[in-house]
């Protein structure tokens, strides 16, 4: 009686595993297979591509390169050399390795090509539909004709391979460049009275002299910043449970390349890179009535699509105090070597003195001797070359 109660039961568990079992293995056969099919679609992906210049490039770009990447998986950027931009339209105020850098640390972009032409070429995009595998090729909604008056992207419209993304409002290189060219003849009204920068404003200026008549025309900045804008250039996420915060304050103005690389290693002396974005009145208290040339907001846009930046302030204090340390749990707070005032040093009222007394404040190397002064100076010597060009032409014809 007993044993048969025993083999019954060693049955029921017999079958029960077996059943149980071929559940197991169901279960992971199905996942498994899941699996591949995911990780083979996820490495075919659509790859799409997109070129410019990305001189003097500014959070509009940043938005054409995050609307492209919406539109397939893997985004491929071409950006122009600096010989093609000569060629095409005069030298170029960024120089081509610090073009790359910015581009790269797009969050967006997953792939630079650093050789793209000015100009769109059949050979080209053959060259990107067969040797890099690009399955669309993206351009902003303003028409892009060849010399010949043809379209650019006439072939891969043909070929159903375009696609096509609209232009950012409210920005654009030569708002940015009579920005600056503002700051620089009130300076120069006082200072030192310098009938060139009329005409280059002109020059910039495309027709729309009468923005560089009215001062305050320029100075105002048509973006108009809307929190939709500001969380799809979010990450989204806060810090881990145990995440190292690091600090980093500033301007960011006229965001670039020494920006970039500064951000780059702050981020990598934490999990999780905060960063503080003065406000107009405290740039403007600074470094003079001119600055900033970007607002608060569009300097926080700037610094958000950085790939180094977890998380931005808009609008942080001069001084970073205690609360400030505490209400953001703030490990490290850095500052780098190259900036546009070291007076903070020689200051009665340090900013910094809290967290160097507490001793979490460090001091880090700049990789790139450049600061918002450069660019601005940049633009200048860059319009004097244009000068000297057009003496020797005026005067030798
Ligand atoms: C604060 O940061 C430290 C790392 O520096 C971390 O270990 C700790 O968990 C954080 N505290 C909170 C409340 O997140």
């Amino acid at each position: 009686m007993e044993k048969q109660m025993a083999a019954k039961l060693l049955t029921t568990c017999l079958i029960g595993s077996a059943i149980l079992g071929g559940i197991c293995y169901c279960y992971y056969y199905w996942n498994n297979n899941n699996g591949l099919l995911n990780r083979r679609k996820k490495k075919k992906g659509i790859r799409v591509y997109m070129d410019g210049c990305f001189d003097m490039m500014h959070y509009g770009h940043c938005n054409a390169l995050r609307q492209a990447r919406a539109l397939g998986d893997h985004l491929f950027v071409g950006v122009v050399s600096d010989s093609e931009i000569i060629a095409n339209k005069g030298p170029p105020v960024t120089p081509l390795h610090e073009r790359l850098t910015m581009v790269s640390a797009v969050k967006w972009v997953d792939e630079v090509i650093p050789d793209a032409p000015y100009a769109i070429t059949e050979e080209f995009m053959n060259k990107l539909f067969n040797e890099y595998k690009i399955d669309y090729i993206i351009h902003g909604d303003d028409p892009c004709v060849l010399p010949d008056g043809t379209d650019a992207y006439a072939l891969a419209k043909q070929a159903g391979r375009y696609k096509q993304i609209k232009r950012t409002e409210g920005v654009s290189s030569t708002d940015i460049v009579g920005r600056m060219l503002l700051c620089v003849r009130e300076r120069s009204v006082t200072d030192n009275p310098n009938p060139k920068h009329s005409s280059l404003q002109r020059q910039f200026s495309h027709g729309h002299s009468h923005n560089f008549e009215d001062n305050t025309a320029t100075r105002i900045s048509h973006f108009l910043p809307t929190s939709r804008r500001i969380v799809q250039f979010s990450n989204g996420r806060g810090p881990g449970p145990d995440a190292r915060i690091v600090y980093i304050d500033g301007a960011f103005d006229l965001f670039h390349a020494g920006h970039v690389e500064i951000l780059r290693i702050a981020r990598d002396l934490g999990d999780f890179l905060l960063v503080g974005i003065h406000t107009d009145q405290t740039v403007s208290a600074t470094r003079g009535a001119h600055r900033p040339i970007m607002n608060l907001h569009e300097r926080s846009l700037s610094v958000l699509a950085c790939r180094y930046v977890d998380e931005v302030i808009i609008g942080a204090p001069w001084e970073v105090s205690k609360d400030m340390l505490t209400t953001f749990n703030i490990s490290l707070v850095v500052h780098g070597t190259i900036a546009e005032n070291h007076d903070f040093e020689k200051e009665k009222s340090n900013p910094y003195a809290v967290p160097i007394s507490m001793g979490v404040f460090k001091i880090l190397d700049s990789p790139l001797d450049i600061t918002t002064t450069t660019i601005i100076r940049r633009i200048l010597s860059n319009h004097e070359a244009y000068q000297v060009c057009l003496y020797l032409i005026i005067s030798y014809a």
